[in-house]
């Protein structure tokens, strides 16, 4: 990624650090936990987990899992050390930027992630780099907020996306097509609310 996008990227998250768990109500969203709990207890074998923040999805993770969470935000791996340490099980925490991932080809047996995608600056090109970080059939599960097919959604996450991503996420992102034209096969899209927050499950290619 373009050394200056990554900067602004991190610069803009930095800054949001110090207020996202005020903005988050204090903790993870209540009405979201059931379906998290259910989402992460997938966790198995080498797993990578993007994006850390400031690790309000720790305390869902099933125990006794090898992980490695990534952010591009230092400011938020600081506020999640706490949760990362009260983790029961193996986490490491990596400062790092998705579209230039430094692991292996192959590497881990599944991706996780967590609304990071409306934020990604270049999502097809992130999610290419964690294609390839993925051993072939290896599982990529997303918890995102997209854009919606909706009426009156789709207008209102257009006209707020403008504002939005000056301090955090784009409303009206097409993440399952980014996830297809990233070359995952999608395999269940599962709606949590309305067309917009939704679980994506998809597979790397197997090997040719
Ligand atoms: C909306 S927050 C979500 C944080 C956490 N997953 C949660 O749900 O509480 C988006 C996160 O994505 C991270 N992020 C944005 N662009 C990134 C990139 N290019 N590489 C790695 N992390 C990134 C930000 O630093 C931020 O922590």
């Amino acid at each position: 990624m373009d050394a200056n996008v990554s900067e602004i990227t991190r610069r803009k998250w930095d800054k949001a650090a110090a207020n996202f768990d005020l903005m988050a109500g204090n903790g993870p969203e209540k009405r979201w936990a059931p379906f998290k709990q259910e989402f992460f207890s997938a966790m198995d074998g080498k797993v990578l987990f993007l994006a850390v923040g400031t690790g309000l999805d720790i305390p869902f993770f099933p125990e006794n899992r090898d992980i490695v969470g990534i952010d591009i935000s230092p400011k938020m791996l600081e506020k999640a050390r706490p949760r990362a340490e009260a983790y029961r099980g193996n986490f490491e925490m990596r400062v790092c930027d998705v579209h230039d991932l430094d692991y292996p080809d192959g590497h881990f047996d599944k991706v996780f992630t967590s609304c990071t995608f409306c934020s990604v600056p270049d999502p097809v090109r992130g999610l290419e780099s964690l294609r390839r970080v993925l051993r072939p059939s290896g599982e990529l599960h997303m918890f995102e907020h997209t854009g919606s097919r909706y009426f009156p959604f789709s207008l209102m996450m257009n006209l707020m996306t403008p504002l939005a991503k000056k301090f955090g996420p784009e409303m009206n992102r097409p993440t399952v097509d980014n996830v297809k034209r990233a070359g995952f096969e999608v395999d269940v899209v599962r709606h949590v609310y309305l067309d917009v927050v939704k679980t994506i499950h998809a597979h790397s290619p197997a090997a040719g």
